[in-house]
């Protein structure tokens, strides 16, 4: 029963005990009282390159979430522990791509297009579907390298299946000019494959999975903000569904909001679509700007949260005693296979 003060002394006790032992790297999306101990904060993109170049820490302590826990196991050495804080910090949209869901729909989609389809997946899936991925010759992708991976997709086969999630598979490719006629989605639920128009005609085929905290940005938000207030610009996330990101004025992976904030000008109005901890850091590092949620009910990432102060503690005492909680380890075969899909993506970042 200590306090939060007494709580963040014996964390900070630790972490200087351990020194260069003990590696904390956080994701944006967390809380203050974690990330405010995070030896860097970053997006999934930059985590997964300080794993894969952290040579030096005996421990990893992964302030985010399962998966991006997974891939810094996957991207490390043997001897180097990944431990997650709390293990009900998972994530939903990785949850909705299941392995034998994703079997079973490559089989049949290779049925009705041959081998003419190369797999990407979102990092944000279980090491089971970067597993299938890497064994497909295909790659992963991050929010911020998305549309680099997709060109990438292209050179090597006609059509892609992006996993899991719609929203950054649809969005990407729109960008890069792929008509919406030209994807379908793949109802896991059904096995169907849903489209309209032509099926020859077909080149991305987008896994029906979603961010739960991102598509609380809605239409609505949006034009109840235009109507409010004209000038205020709006950034969102590309999880962010097609129509809402074609009603903002700007889209980008978390590093490009922090990115666009920060290098806004001052006096400058914005609204974000975005998870709810950093919307509020943001605020809080830029008083100069006026910045709100682009849903006035600000969205939190409830995995996300699960890492808190009371956990990282129980974590790290864990660590000292040498009865270590929390191990994430993905087996060998499943590294090996999702190693070949991550660091395809590595190398093209
Ligand atoms: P990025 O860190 O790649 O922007 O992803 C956002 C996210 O939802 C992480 O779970
Ligand atoms: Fe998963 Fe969305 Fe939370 Fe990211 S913000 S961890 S994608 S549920």
């Amino acid at each position: 029963n200590l306090s939060v003060t007494e709580m963040e002394a014996e964390v900070r006790r630790i972490k200087d005990k351990l020194g260069d032992r003990l590696f904390m790297p956080g994701h944006h999306y967390q809380k203050d009282e974690v990330i405010q101990f995070a030896d860097a904060a970053g997006d999934s993109l930059q985590l997964a390159q300080l794993a894969e170049q952290n040579k030096a820490a005996e421990y990893i302590v992964f302030c985010g979430v399962h998966f991006m826990a997974e891939t810094a196991d996957m991207l490390t050495e043997d001897r180097q522990t990944v431990v997650l804080p709390d293990m009900r910090a998972g994530c939903s949209m990785a949850d909705m791509a299941n392995i034998n869901q994703t079997e079973q729909c490559w089989d049949i989609l290779q049925g009705m297009f041959g081998n003419t389809m190369i797999p990407l997946t979102y990092v944000n899936s279980t090491a089971a579907i970067k597993a299938f991925v890497g064994k497909h010759g295909g790659a992963t992708v991050t929010s911020s390298n998305a549309k680099k991976m997709v060109k990438w997709a292209f050179k090597q086969k006609e059509r892609l299946l992006f996993l899991p999630d719609q929203h950054l598979g649809r969005n990407t490719a729109y960008d890069l000019g792929v008509p919406l006629e030209e994807m379908a989605v793949w109802n896991q639920q059904t096995n169907k494959l849903e489209y309209e128009g032509n099926l020859d005609d077909i080149r991305v085929i987008l896994w029906k999975g979603h961010c739960s905290v991102h598509e609380n940005f809605t239409t609505k938000n949006v034009d109840d903000l235009r109507a409010k207030d004209p000038e205020r610009k709006i950034l969102v996330h590309p999880e962010c569904s097609w129509e809402v990101v074609q009603a903002s004025d700007y889209a980008g992976s978390t590093k490009y909001i922090i990115d666009m904030i920060n290098q806004a000008e001052t006096g400058s109005k914005w609204a974000i679509g975005t998870e709810m901890n950093l919307v509020k850091r943001l605020i809080d590092k830029n008083p100069d700007k006026d910045i709100v949620s682009l849903n006035p009910f600000m969205c939190p990432c409830l995995t996300m949260n699960r890492i808190d102060l009371p956990h990282l503690l129980w974590t790290l005492e864990s660590i000292e005693s040498g009865e270590i909680v929390n191990q994430i380890k993905v087996d060998q075969e499943t590294t090996e296979l999702s190693k070949q899909a991550l660091q395809k993506m590595l190398a093209h970042a």
